[in-house]
């Protein structure tokens, strides 16, 4: 249904962020219409339509190693990635209230080095700042740094909450205020060189999925960005995280729960749904299709026929075939997953990835996708979204010109800024200042 109930009483409200379309499997970049992923002029182009659309922020992914198969790089991953607080600086420059999150791993860096970073870029900005948390852990990636791959799996999520808890020291600190802490995977003594950011500590972001993941992100996250993005994933997720936050003296809504999603927009539901599978055919080429289907098996299956049935060899679990971040879970589990869907509807190999590897979508009208997002929040599902446009840099304007005014319409959406921080965009309290050294 697509009614246009305006409230104006307890109607939960929507949070939306902004995700920059670069290396993943969804931008498509055989289009005529896209443009550069480096060029400052689409990172701009992205920033002023979200907050146009007066979005809490604007999110970039991090990859420190670009992924290989078959010993040679994945073509998904050639196109490169600049570093992302350089980059939210300058727009901090474009832009007045849209907040700023970069993804910088906790497992490669320093905590003073990362401190003083978030700390600038909250003051460039006015209190804008966001940091995701991320803890990627695999040898591969760590070949491109001094010490290699130097922590065990299941040290990564100690070393990422000690990592912020002396962040978070060190802003509290700020100048002139000594900093001693002394813990497991850090020894710092000495002071800050950058006063307290304006929004005390910069929004903490996480993004794992595990059970450690999620006590992590309950104990010391403000927004969990999620790949739960259908309503009963989400609603499970969503109802097993806010349970954990109780535990820490937390309250539901001091984290918002934030899934990847994508839209598309047509005039009619049919007109959507063309344009949603023409969508996935791009991104989904013949050759992805293989490479897709290389991670899971783990054989070279280069000699297959993308458009023929799915191999009936079984898959190899840890074959090193693919290096970097690429498929996880249990590739047995999966291979017959796919090959059922396969099955069941008669679908080729490049059919069954483009079918078994999207996103949580939003396929309609512009009304129906609102009243949809708006259920899930309503329902619990989520506290927003990320949404993650598939052309780089004008992917989001359908959304921001024909949706939001929607959601404002819906009495579920900001309809200015009332605040000038993310803090305050996102309903976080700004936390109290802890000294303690
Ligand atoms: C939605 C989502 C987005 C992520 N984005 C990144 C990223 O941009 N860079 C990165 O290095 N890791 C990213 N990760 C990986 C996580 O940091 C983590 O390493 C991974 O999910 C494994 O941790 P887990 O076992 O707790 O899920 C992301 C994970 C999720 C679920």
């Amino acid at each position: 249904m697509t009614s246009r109930t305006t409230r104006t009483d307890d109607a939960r409200q929507i949070h939306l962020a902004a995700h920059f379309p670069g290396v993943n499997n969804t931008t498509v970049w055989a289009d005529p219409r896209s443009r550069s992923q480096i060029d400052f002029a689409s990172f701009e182009h992205l920033a002023r339509t979200a907050e146009r659309g007066l979005f809490d922020f604007f999110f970039l992914a991090e990859g420190l190693r670009l992924r290989e198969q078959r010993g040679r790089i994945h073509d998904l991953d050639v196109v490169g990635r600049p570093e992302s607080i350089t980059v939210l600086n300058a727009l901090a420059a474009v832009t007045e209230r849209l907040g700023l999150a970069a993804t910088v791993n906790a497992t490669f860096n320093e905590p003073f080095e990362t401190a003083r970073r978030f700390a600038t870029l909250d003051h460039l900005s006015g209190g804008r700042a966001a940091w995701n948390v991320v803890t990627s852990s695999d040898a591969f990636t760590g070949e491109n740094f001094r010490r290699g791959g130097y922590l065990d799996r299941a040290d990564r999520y100690t070393r990422a909450a000690e990592f912020v808890e002396l962040a978070r020291e060190l802003w509290d600190a700020g100048t002139g205020h000594p900093v001693r802490h002394q813990g497991r995977h850090f020894t710092v003594e000495g002071d800050f060189t950058v006063p307290r950011p304006p929004q005390g500590h910069p929004v903490v972001i996480q993004a794992g999925d595990s059970a450690e993941g999620r006590e992590f992100a309950a104990s010391a996250a403000d927004v969990i960005f999620t790949r739960h993005g259908t309503l009963e994933a989400g609603q499970s997720f969503y109802a097993d995280v806010k349970a954990r936050l109780a535990a820490y003296g937390r309250e539901p809504d001091d984290l918002k729960i934030m899934p990847g999603v994508t839209v598309v927009l047509g005039d009619t539901a049919a007109e959507a749904q063309e344009q949603a599978a023409e969508i996935r055919r791009q991104q989904v080429s013949p050759q992805t299709a293989i490479l897709a289907l290389e991670q899971v098996w783990g054989v070279d299956l280069s000699s297959y026929d993308p458009d023929g049935p799915l191999p009936d060899i079984d898959p190899v679990p840890d074959s090193g075939l693919s290096q970097g971040r690429t498929r996880r879970g249990d590739v047995v589990e999966i291979a017959e997953k796919w090959r059922a869907v396969s099955r069941a509807k008669g679908l080729s190999i490049r059919q069954t990835v483009i079918e078994t590897t999207g996103r949580q979508s939003f396929i309609g009208t512009p009304d129906a996708v609102a009243a949809e997002l708006d259920a899930f929040v309503q329902g619990r599902a989520a506290d927003g979204f990320i949404l993650v446009p598939h052309l780089t840099p004008g992917g989001l304007d359908p959304f921001v010109d024909r949706v939001v005014p929607l959601l404002q319409e819906r009495g579920v959406f900001r309809t200015e800024y009332t605040g000038s921080t993310l803090r305050s965009h996102l309903g976080l309290r700004t936390p109290e200042r802890i000294l303690t050294a």
